[in-house]
């Protein structure tokens, strides 16, 4: 069984979502609590194992390439200035030289188009996808233990997690099998589900681990729901010819590409943090219990 070495952050989003924050700056360069967004998928994939890390980035995304890079004038400024934990923080961070590609998405065509736009830099071996918007908290990352998952059964993997039916139209949702070591076999698959068709309330939650024959299946795959190239569709064709696993995530999964999980994302990874959590929770506590009647009756627009 080939090694997972190499994972795929489609990058290029426009973050409509999340306008006018992202006019100028790329949704995933928005900051929880210090550090980009991207920087918490990255770091997920380096804890699993992962060597070299793909981005698939679109127009106005050049400084995700520029935060990835060596910052010379910066590193020795800190160390002139004896800021050597702070510095020792960024080069920790910091992706080895060559460990990072970058291509682009020319056209905004879906999820489908964007992971088929990696193909020649993946190759042919299996590899991670993480798509940025989505990040995790939980004591081993998502993907770690998905490539744990993985390295028993072979195939292809996809973390799920229960969602609200009501809400099961937003997301890729999968058909729950047989169990399989800490996962479950995947029976079907279908992308944004009519309500009250869904297969189940097990939703994609955006950590994939898969095949590169899924590459030849997206250079032929016709749009799907929002008249885009989606991944989903592409893998329910490859579902027929490999298997693929589920693994039920357990930790907190936060959409940062829409302004209720980013904050959401701040606030619980603020609370995290030793050195804030106890400020975290005071003001947490300050801020409610100071609310106006009149506030608390604020219900949302
Ligand atoms: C994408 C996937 C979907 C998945 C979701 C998770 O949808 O197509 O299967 O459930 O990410 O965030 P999108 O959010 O791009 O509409």
């Amino acid at each position: 069984m080939k090694k997972v070495r190499k994972a795929v952050f489609p990058v290029a989003g426009l973050g409509t979502r999340f306008l006018p924050a992202t006019k100028a700056i790329p949704k995933e360069m928005l900051t929880v609590v210090d550090k980009p967004v991207i920087q918490y998928v990255v770091d997920e994939a380096r804890e699993a194992g992962i060597e070299h890390f793909i981005f698939v980035t679109g127009r106005n995304k050049a400084v995700i390439e520029d935060y990835f890079d060596v910052q010379f004038e910066l590193y020795d400024t800190l160390a002139q200035r004896g800021k050597d934990d702070q510095l020792a923080h960024l080069q920790r961070l910091q992706p080895a030289p060559g460990q990072t590609s970058f291509t682009r998405q020319q056209t905004p065509l879906g999820l489908g188009h964007a992971v088929w736009c990696a193909r020649e830099l993946v190759g042919d071996e299996p590899f991670a996808l993480l798509l940025p918007d989505m990040i995790m908290q939980s004591e081993t990352g998502c993907m770690k233990e998905m490539v744990e998952l993985y390295e028993r059964t072979g195939g292809n993997v996809i973390a799920v997690q229960e969602c609200d039916p009501a809400d099961a139209h937003k997301y890729g949702i999968v058909g729950k099998g047989e169990t399989v070591h800490s996962g479950f076999e995947i029976t079907a698959m279908v992308e944004k589900p009519k309500r009250g068709t869904e297969p189940s309330n097990h939703y994609i939650n955006g950590r994939y681990i898969l095949q590169p024959e899924i590459f030849s299946i997206l250079e032929g795959q016709e749009r799907g729901a929002g008249n885009e190239i989606q991944l989903t569709d592409a893998m329910l064709k490859l579902l027929k010819r490999q298997p693929f696993h589920g693994y039920h995530f357990q930790g907190r999964t936060f959409d940062c590409g829409s302004p209720e999980g980013f904050v959401e994302a701040n606030i619980a990874f603020a609370l995290w943090r030793s050195d804030m959590h106890e400020r975290m929770v005071d003001l947490v506590d300050t801020l409610f219990a100071d609310l106006t009647p009149a506030e608390r009756g604020r219900k949302s627009r």
